[in-house]
């Protein structure tokens, strides 16, 4: 357990909410009366709320559909288009003019997008990807930096039925060729270059690389140029994005599809194999993402200026960058470039410089924040910021308190946003001017979510105890399955519980007054500065590599990104320092440079249990460099422990 938890574990502060009237769900008996709606009827409640939020082309009549669970359908005969209810709606409804996306380079230039010049480039994008071939079905995957043309990418795909696939621009060559061919992507959206660190980092060169090496599926890559790095050219192949759109009328029909027709494909890592592609459907994800921009962030879209700091190479960037704030009408920001640059005050200044009044993150990001000192936020007026929220990891109580007095001036809540790749948008979270708030717990469940923390039989377990997060119901904005591999979404959510609960992976605990607390993966997977990773996918890297007979790969705790890469590595020769460097470079070039591990520790042999299993628990503790309290009574070869625990 890190050193976080610990910390969780004795966390007793409770903060009352600040008194909002005009607040959406402005205290405890509304979230009640929502609850109770769904506890009533659960159907009714939620094909109301998709007639009021979602402009249908063709009206639904069937809510759910669990004829075939665990593959459930929300909404499935009506029809829908994605890019119309973020664009048209708004510009029809005369708010052509609001703006958009403000969009921050690193270097400090800034663009305002209205929702009317957004809809024109998305009908200019969507027109040139159908000359490109693009029809209904076709997969899209776009690698590419912050910009506003990857949210344009994005919406074009939605506007003509082409389901995007978005790959985070640090993922490698190989890895973008894994997920372009498991996709089957008929289209690459790229741009020459992004900006971090005052430097361009170069993409194209990647799309190149991973084509080289065999993506018959690919037939275009639509090359944005935002860099000005000089790129080669495959004549034929390559199309210049802005070229490209500067041809095309800025109409296009969006076209109507099936409210489970598949919105997108998100890869995220599993506990064993190759990364999985989660797939998204339309309609209950767009209710979803409309709905928990209400309830969690309180979002009004005449007012709020709404930032989003993750990449929308990750779900929250897909749901809380891009769709849930357009959805809604609001205005969304944008920033490309790193959040230290040119000093650790620049999220603060661009906080300060647009008006920022929803501010959410990472804790990953306020642990380092909190590092270079208060001086940096002291100096720019936060004081229009009125909601804070954090995801992606469980956060420590210190940083909650640093981010609610520092940051929040002490009158900001905070919502700390429990969720995942698989469930689209939040689940369980406190809504921001009605819920009592503890540091470290992400409370309560959302009106129409179930979640419960279960015993390994499935038993709820009693308040103050932990156990297995599980979702009891379905809801509209879940996964509708894995790419190409139906077997393996029932096996990995549904086969614990023998097809009854969704099993999220996590652990978790309820306080005694029903509080939930996040205690973190109870499987393989790590996760590294809010970033998910698979073990399983780091150890095949480094086994990859020519010098590596056998690996294995444990988490152990870190004071900034949560968790920290740690690989034991048996050798196939000689160690040295090199090769250390060296085996770094190489899962950099395998996945990207955020599996690299921090540690690596090289041994003759790894612990193994008499049936040939790597002992991941003592491998975890001699990481952590904790005691080690596991019976080793069976291990073979008890030198081999003392080789482990030997540090760089
Ligand atoms: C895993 C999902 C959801 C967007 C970002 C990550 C962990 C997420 C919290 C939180 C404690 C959290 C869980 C989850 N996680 N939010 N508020 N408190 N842990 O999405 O990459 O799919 O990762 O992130 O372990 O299973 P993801």
């Amino acid at each position: 357990m890190s050193g976080a938890i610990e910390s969780v574990l004795n966390e007793t502060r409770v903060f009352t909410p600040p008194d909002d009237s005009a607040a959406r769900i402005p205290d405890m008996a509304h979230y009640h009366a929502l609850r109770k709606r769904f506890d009533d009827d659960f159907t009714g409640t939620w094909g109301e709320l998709a007639r009021q939020h979602i402009h249908w082309h063709k009206p639904f009549s069937s809510v759910l559909d669990d004829s075939d669970a665990p593959f459930f359908k929300w909404f499935a005969d009506g029809e829908v288009n994605m890019s119309e209810n973020c664009l048209d709606r708004h510009v029809h409804a005369g708010l052509g003019e609001r703006t958009a996306i403000i969009w921050e380079g690193e270097s400090g230039e800034v663009r305002h997008i209205s929702y009317a010049a957004l809809l024109a480039d998305v009908c200019r994008a969507a027109n040139a990807m159908r000359q490109l071939g693009i029809e209904q079905g076709d997969r899209v995957v776009i690698y590419m930096p912050m910009i506003p043309e990857a949210a344009v990418a994005m919406l074009a795909c939605t506007r003509i039925g082409a389901t995007h696939s978005v790959v985070f621009g640090a993922f490698s060559a190989n890895a973008l060729r894994e997920r372009v061919m498991d996709a089957g992507a008929k289209l690459v959206v790229t741009a020459d270059g992004g900006w971090r660190r005052g430097k361009v980092h170069a993409l194209k060169p990647s799309v190149d690389a991973a084509l080289e090496k065999g993506c018959a599926c690919v037939e275009h890559v639509l090359v944005v140029k935002h860099g000005g790095n000089d790129v080669d050219w495959q004549q034929g192949r390559d199309v210049d994005w802005r070229q490209a759109l500067n041809a095309q009328p800025d109409i296009c029909q969006p076209l109507a599809v099936d409210a489970e027709h598949p919105l997108f494909i998100l890869y995220t890592s599993g506990s064993t194999g190759s990364p999985k592609g989660i797939v998204h459907a339309t309609g209950g994800y767009l209710l979803w993402s409309i709905l928990t921009m209400q309830w969690v962030f309180d979002f009004r879209s005449d007012s709020d200026v709404f930032w989003c700091t993750a990449d929308i190479g990750w779900i929250t960037g897909h749901t809380y960058s891009v769709y849930g704030p357009l959805a809604c009408g609001g205005t969304t920001l944008m920033y490309e470039g790193v959040p230290t640059y040119p000093d650790a005050g620049r999220l603060w200044k661009i906080c300060a410089d647009h008006g920022v009044t929803v501010f959410y993150t990472a804790p990953t990001a306020i642990r380092a924040l909190i590092k270079a000192g208060d001086a940096w936020p002291k100096k720019h007026d936060l004081s229009k910021l009125r909601v804070l929220g954090t995801v992606g990891e469980p956060i420590n109580p210190e940083a909650w308190m640093w981010y609610h007095e520092v940051i929040g001036g002490g009158r900001c809540p905070i919502v700390d946003t429990w969720w995942q790749t698989e469930t689209g948008g939040h689940m369980i979270s406190p809504l921001p001017f009605a819920t009592a708030t503890k540091p470290g717990s992400a409370s309560f469940p959302l009106p129409g979510i179930f979640a419960e923390v279960v015993d390994l039989e499935g038993q709820a377990v009693g308040k103050g105890q932990g156990g297995l997060l599980v979702v009891t119901k379905p809801w509209p904005s879940m996964l509708r399955g894995i790419w190409g591999d139906a077997e393996r979404y029932r096996d990995t959510y549904w086969q614990k519980f023998d097809g009854r609960y969704y099993f999220a992976g996590d652990g978790a605990r309820k306080d005694e007054d029903g509080y939930f607390w996040i205690m973190g993966r109870v499987d393989d997977v790590l996760n590294v500065s809010g970033h998910r990773l698979g073990t399983m996918e780091i150890e095949s890297a480094l086994v990859s590599h020519a010098a590596v007979a056998e690996a294995a790969v444990v988490g152990r705790p870190d004071d900034i990104k949560g968790e920290a890469i740690c690989a034991f590595v048996i050798l196939k020769q000689q160690a040295s320092d090199d090769l250390k460097s060296e085996l770094r470079a190489h899962v950099a070039l395998e996945i990207g440079p955020i599996a690299k591990p921090d540690d690596i520790r090289f041994a003759d042999n790894l612990p193994k249990t008499r049936s040939g299993k790597i002992m991941r628990r003592l491998l975890r503790d001699i990481a952590a460099g904790r005691e080690i309290t596991q019976d080793i009574s069976t291990l073979e070869d008890h030198r081999v422990i003392a080789q482990l625990q030997a540090k760089d």
